[in-house]
């Protein structure tokens, strides 16, 4: 629930000219191709979006076209629409339908129909304006209008801002499965302001605290140990602390986008937890849990995989579990281990039919595996059915 507090705070800082006290601006370089680009990290930032996207604009007629969805342009469209004009950028507003059920190619067209309208051309500018759907089909429709135009990304849920809007991956779903079109198309800037996040559902902020912890085991044991520390702080949707923890997670991406863009190794690292999660999510029709909070119950999985195939240390495994639970709750498991199984079995990313796990070697380093026995496999998907159901 969102408190009446939190808009108020969120209010506040969002009010032009007004800094959220102790906050300071981050700025992250994503070094990728065919150039590098800042991800700008600040509470209160979206009144300065127009700033930044003035600056990025490819000729003084550039228009601008933002893709969102209603809950976002309704919270917080005025502030960036403010930004834009007092900034004198033109632009407009391509309103999708909300949610995953319509990130579709169908979507996308009508929205390129609609900038063909409104005069769009070769020096326009996509804004994502949204979570990881609004994001994903805005970087998509940039990538491919008029064979590629500029791209800005101003993520609005957490998820999206410690994960989706970095590294350039873009798609829709089909109805064979989700994100099987696609495309790579790099933003010229992020602009992530943590402010917004005051508005967003419970379950969406901590289904995507599952992905800051996935950060910190990943590659970052002090984001890890600030997230074990400060949970009452995280919770609280305290400002400086999430700005904090944001920065640590696109750190953790933009390096490893930098060192694999073609996601040949290293960025499947970035998988962790979503093995099982996929399988989780798939074998409940999309229904029962969130992304984020099928990789909660995911590394706990890795982790008790890890734990029984001694790759992982017992206190990592220990913390990670422990870590997963305190952010819970999490929607109990209810599908069968088999079930599950079966799944692996059949995941896209299946290699000669044995799926890939990435299993923790500690607080901050994993190693991808496909050499684990189905028993490990079935005996931790049993003890994490389990431990979900107490
Ligand atoms: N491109 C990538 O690298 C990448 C990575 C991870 C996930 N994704 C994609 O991201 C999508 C999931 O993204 P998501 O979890 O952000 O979901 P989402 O985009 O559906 O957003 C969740 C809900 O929150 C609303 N919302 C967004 N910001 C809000 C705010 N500030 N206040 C109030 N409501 C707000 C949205 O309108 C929506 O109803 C999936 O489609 C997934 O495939 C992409
Ligand atoms: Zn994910």
């Amino acid at each position: 629930m969102v408190t009446r507090a939190l808009r108020a705070r969120a209010a506040a800082i969002a009010a032009p000219g007004v800094r959220y006290h102790g906050s300071h601006v981050k700025r992250i370089l994503v070094r990728t191709k065919p150039r590098s680009y800042p991800v700008h990290i600040e509470c209160g930032l979206l009144a300065r979006a127009g700033e930044i996207v003035r600056g990025l604009l490819p000729n003084q007629r550039s228009q601008c076209f933002v893709v969102t969805a209603e809950p976002v342009r309704r919270n917080w469209g005025a502030v960036l629409a403010q930004s834009l004009e007092r900034s004198r950028v033109a632009h407009h507003w391509l309103e999708t339908a909300d949610g995953e059920s319509h990130k579709t190619l169908a979507a996308v067209e009508r929205m390129a129909a609609r900038m063909v309208e409104l005069g769009a051309d070769r020096g326009s500018v996509v804004i994502g304006f949204g979570g990881g759907v609004a994001g994903d089909m805005a970087g998509l429709l940039a990538s491919l209008y008029m064979r590629g135009v500029a791209l800005v990304q101003a993520p609005t849920t957490l998820l999206a801002q410690v994960d989706a809007a970095i590294g350039g991956k873009t798609g829709v779903n089909l109805k064979a499965g989700k994100n099987l079109l696609g495309t790579l198309h790099q933003p010229l800037a992020v602009i992530t302001d943590p402010a917004v996040l005051a508005t967003l559902p419970e379950r969406e902020f901590r289904a995507g605290l599952f992905e800051a912890i996935k950060c910190g085991v990943v590659r970052s044991p002090k984001l890890f140990a600030f997230l074990e520390a400060n949970r009452e702080l995280v919770l609280a949707r305290d400002m400086k602390a999430l700005a904090w923890v944001i920065a640590e997670c696109a750190k953790v991406k933009a390096d490893i986008v930098a060192k694999d863009v073609a996601e040949a190794g290293l960025r499947r690292t970035l998988n962790l937890g979503h093995t099982v999660g996929h399988a989780l999510e798939a074998e409940t029709r999309y229904k029962q849990f969130l992304h984020g909070e099928a990789v909660g119950w995911g590394m706990v999985a890795a982790a008790m995989i890890g734990a029984g195939t001694g790759k992982t240390p017992p206190d990592a495994a220990r913390r990670i579990i422990s870590a997963v639970l305190a952010y819970s709750p999490l929607p109990p498991v209810d599908a069968r281990p088999a079930a599950l199984l079966a799944r692996l079995r059949s995941d896209k990313k299946t290699r000669n039919g044995l799926p890939h796990f990435v299993l923790p070697r500690g607080i901050g380093r994993v190693e991808v595996t496909s050499a684990v026995s189905e028993e490990a496999i079935l005996q931790a998907l049993e003890r994490m059915r389990s431990l979900s159901r107490h």
